[in-house]
C-alpha cells in the first residue's frame, strides 16, 4: 500500500495558516499592514480577553468590491504582486496573499467592506475557512474586519495561548511598533471598550515618539540621519544611560516595516560601543530606508526577518550614523564645559603635567605626598557659579554646576583619559615600556602557560615581556610604564583571563588589553585628590572622544539638577 497522500485542503490551509498566525498579536500584524497598505490614514483596533475573544481592525482605506471581499480569503489571492519577478522588489506589507485565508481558516471571520465610489458595501461571513454568507451591507467606506474566537476548531493550538494579560501586551507591543512607524496615521486601541491608546496623525515623528517611548526617553533622544549608497538611515537615539538589559526598545524598521534583525541590532549596539555595559541595549529606533530591490522580504513566513542585499554596507552605514550621533555629545552638551573655563578651574600655574601623556599623571597621582599641601594654595573658589565642591569618599568628585550637581566616579573618568591615550600611543607605536629591575617570578596554570606562549609576540606591542623560565614558570621582564606599580599578579591574571574569554574575543586582542591596562593604570577608587588634580582630571576628560563612559561602559558622571535635589526634598512638587 502507498504511504504518501495528498493532504485536505483543510489541513494544508490549517498548517499554513500555523506559520503565519501563532496568536492575536499576529492577526492584529496582518490586519494593520493590510489596513496600511490600503492606503489608511485612520486605523482603529479592538481587542476582547487579549484577543483570543474579538479581534477587530477598522480603517479607511479603499476597501473591497464584492468580487474582491470573495477572493481575498482564498490562498494565494492578491492585489499586491503579480509575476515572480515582483517579488524582488516589494513595496508594499502584503504580497503572499495568505494572511486572511490563513486567519479565516482559524477563527470566525466577518468582514464588512465598501470602496468609497460604490453606494452599497458588503459583508463576508467565514467560519473556520468555510463561507458562510456574503450579503450587501450599509456601512462606510473602507473595511471592518471581525476575528472571533481564534483557534476555536484548533484546541491544542488554543491551549497554548497565554493569560489574557500577555496577549494584550504582546497585541500593544505589535499595535505600537506598527504606529511609531506611521505617524501620519491615526491609531486607536481599545481593550473591552476602554481605549487603551490614541494616537491622533501628525507631521512630527516626534509626537510619535512621545506617545510610545515615554516622554523623558523621547526628549533625550537625538535625531541622526546618515546616507549610504542606496539607503537612508534616520535614527532617533536615546542617551546610554538610559541602557536595558533587554533588547525590547531597539525598533528597527525597513521601509517602515518593521523588523527582528541579528545584524541590524549588531550594528546598533556597536554604534553605541563603549559606551554601554556588557549585555545592555540602548533604547533606539532605527528607520532604514532602501530600494525594495535591495531587500528581501521574501525569507520568513512572519516577514519579520528580511535579507539585505548588501549588509556590508548596511551595517557599516549604521555603525557611522550612530557613531557620529552619539559623538556630536561634547562635554558642553552634558555640561563640563562650564566647569572648564579657566576661571573655574585653577587660577595659578597650570599643573606641572599638563602637557604631560595621561599615564604620567597617574604616576603623579599616585604619590603619596600630596600635589597641593597647604591651603593657601588651594585654588580659588566661585562663590557662585560652576566650581569643584571635592571628594566624596575619596572616590567621587563632585561639582557645583550651574543647574545642580555633577558626580564624577574619579576611577572610570581616569581610566577613559588611560585607554584613549594608551590608544594613541599605540597607534603611533609609543607606548613607554618600563624594564623591571628585578624581574617578576609569576606561576601559570597549564593552559595559561600555552596561551601566553602563542601570545608573547603580540603582548610585547604593549610592553608586557614575559618570558618563559622553566615548567609553568615565567619571568616578566618589562611592563608598559603607565603601570607604575601596579600589583603585577592580579593584573596578569585579569589580562589573561580576559584575552582567554571568548566572549570579549569579540572585541579584538588589542582593544582588551587596553582596557585591562587602563583599568589597572587608572587611579583607584579611595585615593585622595588635591583640588588641582580633580580639576587637571576634568579637563583631560573634557579632552577625551567619549566623556561620558568608561572604556567598559560603565557611566563616568550623574547629574542631579536642582529640580530634582528639590523634588527629593518636596520643595516642590
Ligand atoms: N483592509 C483592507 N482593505 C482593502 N483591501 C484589503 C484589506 N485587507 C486585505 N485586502 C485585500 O485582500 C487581499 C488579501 O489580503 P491578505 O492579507 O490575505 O494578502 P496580502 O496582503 O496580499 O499578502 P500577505 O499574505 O503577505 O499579507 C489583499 O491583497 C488586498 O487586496
Ligand atoms: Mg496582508
Amino acid at each position: 500500500m502507498n504511504a504518501i497522500r495528498i493532504l485536505s485542503e483543510n489541513v494544508a490551509s490549517q498548517i499554513a495558516a500555523g506559520e503565519v498566525i501563532d496568536r492575536p498579536a499576529s492577526v492584529v500584524r496582518e490586519l494593520i499592514d493590510n489596513s496600511i497598505d490600503a492606503g489608511a490614514d485612520r486605523i482603529a483596533v479592538e481587542i476582547e480577553n487579549g484577543g483570543k475573544g474579538l479581534i477587530k481592525v477598522n480603517d479607511n482605506g479603499v476597501g473591497m468590491s464584492r468580487d474582491d471581499l470573495l477572493l481575498c480569503v482564498e490562498r494565494h489571492a492578491t492585489s499586491k504582486i503579480e509575476t515572480a519577478s515582483d517579488l524582488f522588489s516589494v513595496k508594499s506589507f502584503g504580497f503572499r496573499g495568505e494572511a486572511l485565508p490563513s486567519i479565516a481558516s482559524v477563527s470566525r471571520t466577518e468582514i464588512v467592506t465598501r470602496p468609497h465610489d460604490q453606494l452599497v458595501g458588503h459583508r463576508l461571513k467565514i467560519s473556520g475557512g468555510k463561507l458562510i454568507a456574503i450579503e450587501a451591507a450599509g456601512c462606510p467606506d473602507g473595511t471592518i474586519i471581525a476575528v472571533k474566537d481564534l483557534f476555536y476548531n484548533i484546541p491544542a493550538r488554543r491551549k497554548f495561548l497565554r493569560a489574557a494579560r500577555t496577549e494584550t501586551d504582546h497585541v500593544i507591543d505589535v499595535f505600537s511598533r506598527a504606529a511609531l512607524a506611521f505617524p501620519d496615521v491615526g491609531f486607536k486601541l481599545a481593550d473591552a471598550k476602554k481605549s487603551i491608546l490614541n494616537l491622533p496623525p501628525s507631521d512630527q515623528p516626534l509626537h510619535r515618539l512621545h506617545a510610545l517611548m515615554g516622554r523623558k526617553v523621547a526628549e533625550s533622544m537625538i535625531e541622526a540621519r546618515e546616507e549610504g549608497v542606496s539607503l537612508r538611515i534616520t535614527a532617533y537615539l536615546a542617551p546610554a544611560e538610559m541602557s536595558r538589559t533587554r533588547g525590547d526598545r531597539v525598533f528597527v524598521y525597513v521601509n517602515r516595516r518593521h523588523i527582528r534583525d541579528r545584524l541590524v541590532t549588531k550594528a546598533i549596539l556597536e554604534g553605541y560601543r563603549q559606551r554601554l555595559m556588557k549585555g545592555q541595549y540602548p533604547q533606539a529606533v532605527v528607520f532604514i530606508e532602501t530600494d525594495p530591490a535591495q531587500v528581501d522580504v521574501n525569507v520568513h513566513p512572519t516577514k519579520q526577518e528580511v535579507r539585505f542585499h548588501n549588509s556590508r554596507v548596511v551595517f557599516q552605514t549604521i555603525v557611522s550614523c550612530i557613531e557620529k550621533a552619539l559623538s556630536r555629545r561634547t562635554p558642553a552638551d552634558i555640561g563640563l564645559e562650564p566647569l572648564l573655563r579657566k576661571e573655574n578651574v585653577y587660577q595659578g600655574e597650570i599643573s606641572p603635567f599638563a602637557a604631560e601623556p595621561a599615564w604620567h599623571y597617574a604616576e603623579a597621582a599616585r604619590s603619596p605626598t600630596p600635589l597641593v599641601e597647604s591651603e593657601a594654595s588651594e585654588p580659588p573658589l566661585l562663590r557662585e557659579g560652576p566650581q569643584i565642591i571635592g571628594q566624596l569618599g575619596n572616590t567621587y568628585i563632585l561639582c557645583q554646576m550651574e543647574d545642580g550637581l555633577l558626580m564624577v566616579d574619579q576611577h572610570a573618568a581616569h581610566e577613559r583619559i588611560v585607554y584613549e591615550s594608551l590608544k594613541k600611543g599605540l597607534k603611533r607605536s609609543r607606548i613607554e615600556i618600563q624594564a623591571l629591575l628585578i624581574p617578576y617570578k609569576l606561576e601559570l596554570s597549564k593552559k595559561e602557560r600555552g596561551f601566553v606562549h602563542e601570545k608573547s609576540e603580540q603582548l610585547k606591542r604593549f610592553g608586557i615581556e614575559l618570558e618563559h623560565f622553566g615548567g609553568n614558570t615565567f619571568l616578566l621582564r618589562s611592563v608598559p610604564a603607565i603601570l607604575g606599580e601596579v600589583e603585577w599578579e592580579s593584573f596578569l591574571s585579569e589580562l589573561i583571563a580576559e584575552l582567554m574569554d571568548d566572549t570579549a574575543a569579540a572585541e579584538g586582542f588589542s582593544d582588551n588589553v587596553l582596557k585591562v591596562m587602563a583599568c589597572h593604570g587608572a587611579i583607584r577608587a579611595g585615593h585622595r585628590m588635591s583640588r588641582e588634580e580633580i580639576g587637571h582630571l576634568l579637563i583631560r576628560l573634557n579632552e577625551t572622544e567619549i566623556p561620558t563612559n568608561c572604556p567598559h561602559g560603565r557611566p563616568i558622571f550623574k547629574r542631579f539638577t536642582y529640580y530634582e535635589i528639590e523634588k527629593m526634598f518636596k520643595r516642590v512638587v
